[in-house]
């Protein structure tokens, strides 16, 4: 169910995201459309150009800089016992996240995680007693005014350092939400303009931050064998560096969640997730990943294959999936 997309700058990635989530959104049979989400890292689907696109799927255009309905601190119910999670637990896998994102020392992970710990107790949260954790959730600012608050006792430099960084993350007011909002993406397509916010950083920490929330909407529901949702990344590189992403990758498919990462090279993406990728789609690629990506498809004739996937044209590209075995060359339809 999970899909990758990868080639050359320029062969064909975004028109054919654009024909997946136009097949997703207006299907023959209407009851057949699948909600989707694009994370628009570049702007690719948000400009001018686009809105007739845009228009066309009556996609709904998400501008982060306009602020989020999403709490990072919320603490969801394990599924299995439907008890709230500890919030020890929550306050290690936010600073991991924000940590690999914005590529913190484990030392500048350690002072985030005690300054999301302090806001917990602050609120009211006791360690012990797990009725506590029933609490509404701190806001996420809050963890600013804790690092600024230590910042302040401290003149250790990891921390000055942590704060500088992190700054915009807090200043932006991105997560303002309490999660109660979430469920609008499985009302149709959306598309998060990601390329609204100032840095590579806040965009990468977003994705996680939403995914991890998506998530934890797809256990609530439970497990099910149709597509719930489809979340369209093309960053692909950035955001599967991030731990929690690859428990995420593995999943995901059991809850109905399904997603598509697209980006240049087929070395961008880690072993587990072309690994658990049932559907892998190649235009035109550089001799390194057309080396690997022909092993992959277990052809017979390697290097013919290996050099004619490094010259295959715009549009043209090699799928494999269950129907396509060993593999299929095609060429896309261009996008309106
Ligand atoms: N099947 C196709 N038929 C005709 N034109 C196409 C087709 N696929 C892509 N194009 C055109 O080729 C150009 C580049 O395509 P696209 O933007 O999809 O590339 P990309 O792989 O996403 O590049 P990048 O990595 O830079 O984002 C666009 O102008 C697009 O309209
Ligand atoms: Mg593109």
């Amino acid at each position: 169910m999970h899909a990758i997309v990868f080639g050359q700058s320029g062969f064909g990635k975004t028109n054919i995201i654009k024909v997946i989530m136009k097949e997703l959104s207006r299907p023959k049979l209407a009851e057949n459309s699948v909600p989707c989400m694009f994370f628009d890292f570049h702007g690719e689907l948000t400009g001018k150009d686009e809105k007739h696109f845009v228009d066309d799927i009556g996609a709904k255009i998400l501008d982060p800089s306009a602020g989020l309905p999403i709490n990072p601190l919320y603490i969801p119910r394990d599924p299995d016992t439907g008890k709230r999670y500890s919030f020890l637990f929550i306050s290690s896998q936010v600073s991991q996240t924000i940590g690999s994102v914005f590529e913190l020392t484990p030392i500048q992970i350690t002072i985030l995680e005690t300054a999301i710990e302090s806001v917990y107790l602050q609120n009211g949260f006791v360690k012990e007693d797990p009725k506590t954790w029933d609490k509404p959730a701190p806001e996420f600012n809050k963890v600013w005014d804790a690092l600024q608050a230590m910042a302040s006792e401290e003149t250790n430099n990891s921390i000055q350092f942590a704060v500088t960084r992190l700054k915009p993350l807090f200043i932006n007011n991105i997560f303002r939400g309490k999660n109660e909002g979430i469920d609008m993406v499985f009302a149709g397509p959306t598309i998060v303009r990601l390329n609204a916010l100032p840095n590579i950083y806040l965009r990468t920490a977003l994705v996680n931050f939403f995914l991890v929330q998506l998530y934890e909407t797809m256990l609530s529901k439970g497990p099910t064998k149709s597509i719930r949702l489809a979340v369209i990344v093309d960053e692909c590189k950035r955001v599967s560096n991030v731990p929690v992403f690859k428990e995420l990758f593995r999943e995901a498919r059991k809850f109905g969640l399904s997603l598509v990462n697209a980006s240049q090279r087929l070395n961008d993406f880690p072993e587990d997730v072309i690994s658990n990728s049932g559907t892998i789609i190649g235009f035109k690629m550089m001799a390194t990943d057309a080396n690997r990506f022909s092993k992959e498809l277990g052809s017979k004739n390697r290097s013919k294959l290996t050099f004619l996937l490094q010259q295959l044209e715009v549009g043209e590209a090699v799928i494999r999936n269950s129907q396509n075995m060993p593999f299929t060359v095609f060429k896309t339809k261009k996008a309106s």
